[in-house]
């Protein structure tokens, strides 16, 4: 009697756990709409307004032995899903948690308000026009984990690239609706290796399975780390001609720091880069015309209303959006609506793992080889760069871009949003590159319309738009 009791509340206490934890497993057994329904998400706390979309999120295991788990969160397009393509987006860090970034201030459709618990709807939300996947990797970075810690000290560019592969073939078998459909792959910052490694590993893997399982289609990145070398280069260029560094600062850190790894520093180049750092100020570096979040509280009101009138600053621009994240995300009750596992919860929530960053191994000096591989291959590949971003400069793009020696399709010219500069472009064979006046490293953050029209040119595989098709529609 009692062993039939314990068993029938273990059963209960199964269903419950399957409930609240969302894992769309991919056992052929099982039915796939079954799951997406246990991952479905139905409301979030702070949401005081409706959607027209659904949208899911939980875990998929990318290894069983490992115990490695990501956490996803997908959105569907606004309208017709089933006529849209797939849009993958990763932030970079490496560390960082691309729900922090990509959904929660950038390309998704839930923004968090200054009180870190309301939501507000982007109005240029990416998924106006696509359907939109933001995936936590790798594992130790925002909800997704490993049962074996140590594995947060030993993720490296490699092994990145086979889980995002393995947890994209699991998440189209939980997902069947979405096989065959276009998909593309977009990211910014560090995610120029992720983006370029991970569309690598797939098209390889389509080779060698000779059946295409993943239609991709091609890729997207924005200020984008490409090569150490001209990286580097084009920083240190960046930051003298923007006059954020002194003429000695900038000779020594081309002597110091050119040939060095961007991740992993030299001590003689470290030092370099602490003075350069020095001679910032307190400055954001990722938005060099814009406040930082913690200046905020020093600019006085009366600045800040002057401003308004003026319009030089964007009124809505808000500098601290990631503390807002951080205080949403790590709301209990938004995990349990977002189906995170409490038992592998982080016990704080972060935007980037520092843990994750400082321990990161393997990163290759340079993906150009994966650009030419993949242009090859006939990908569309567009790189776009925001202008006012002093880390990963539109200087170090271009050098990067130059030195693929693509010949050039289409010149260099400005391209136009609502009759105004959005920023300049190039065509070149095989890769499209578009900066964004005035963006940041975070394009969609500080120029989300601009943004949106950039992933409509993308994905319709057509030019920016000029002058005359601006003022003609
Ligand atoms: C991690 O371990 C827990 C407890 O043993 C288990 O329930 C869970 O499925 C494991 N996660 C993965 C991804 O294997």
């Amino acid at each position: 009697m009692s062993n039939l009791k314990w068993g029938f509340v273990l059963t209960i206490f199964i269903f419950i756990t399957k409930l609240h934890v969302g894992s769309c497993y991919s056992s052929s057994s099982s039915d796939p709409s079954a799951q997406q329904k246990l991952d479905r998400v139905s409301e979030l706390p702070g949401q005081t307004f409706d959607v027209s979309f659904a949208h899911y999120a939980g875990y998929i295991t990318v290894n069983e032995e490992g115990g490695r788990a990501l956490f996803y969160w997908f959105f569907e397009a606004t309208e017709d899903p089933s006529s849209k393509p797939l849009v993958l987006w990763l932030n970079g860090g490496p560390g960082c948690s691309s729900i922090a970034y990509g959904e929660a201030e950038e390309i998704g459709p839930f923004h968090i308000e200054k009180d870190g618990k309301t939501l507000y709807l982007n109005p240029y939300s990416w998924n106006q026009v696509a359907n939109i996947l933001f995936l936590d990797s790798p594992v130790g970075v925002g909800y997704s984990y490993s049962n074996i810690s140590s594995d947060h000290l030993n993720n490296g560019d490699k092994r990145t690239a086979a889980d995002s592969l393995a947890f994209l073939l699991k998440w189209f078998e939980c997902f069947p609706q979405y096989k065959g459909r276009d998909f593309y792959i977009t990211g910014e910052s560090y995610a120029g290796h992720y983006v370029p490694q991970l569309s690598q590993a797939i098209v390889r893997h389509t080779r060698v399975k000779k059946e295409k399982l993943i239609n991709l289609k091609g890729y997207m990145v924005g200020n984008a780390l490409i090569d150490d070398h001209y990286d580097h280069l084009g920083i240190f260029q960046f930051m003298w001609s923007a006059g954020m560094i002194s003429d000695q600062t900038y000779k020594q850190l081309n002597v110091f720091c050119d040939f060095q790894s961007f991740i992993h520093t030299s001590e003689n180049c470290d030092k370099i880069l602490d003075i350069a750092s020095e001679e910032l100020g307190e400055i954001d570096p990722y938005s060099i015309f814009t406040p930082p979040c913690n200046a905020n509280f020093r600019i006085s009101n009366q600045l800040l209303k002057r401003w308004h009138k003026v319009g030089h600053i964007s009124q809505k621009y808000d500098p601290c959006t990631e503390e807002h994240s951080t205080v949403y995300f790590n709301w209990l009750e938004v995990q349990k609506a977002l189906h995170v596992d409490e038992m592998h919860a982080p016990s704080k929530w972060v935007t980037c793992s520092e843990e994750i960053n400082s321990n990161w191994k393997d990163s290759p000096s340079s993906v150009l080889d994966i650009y030419h591989e993949l242009i090859h291959s006939g990908l569309r590949i567009w790189v776009f760069s925001g202008d006012t971003d002093s880390v990963l400069p539109v200087t170090s793009t271009r050098y990067s871009i130059d030195a693929l020696g693509l010949p050039t399709v289409s010149p260099w010219r400005a391209w136009y949003d609502d009759g105004q500069v959005g920023g300049w472009t190039q065509e070149y064979k095989g890769l499209n590159f578009v900066t964004v006046r005035g963006a940041g490293h975070e394009v969609p953050l500080h120029r989300p319309k601009q943004a949106l029209t950039l992933l409509k040119s993308f994905l319709a595989g057509t030019s920016m738009p000029t002058l005359k098709q601006v003022s003609d529609s």
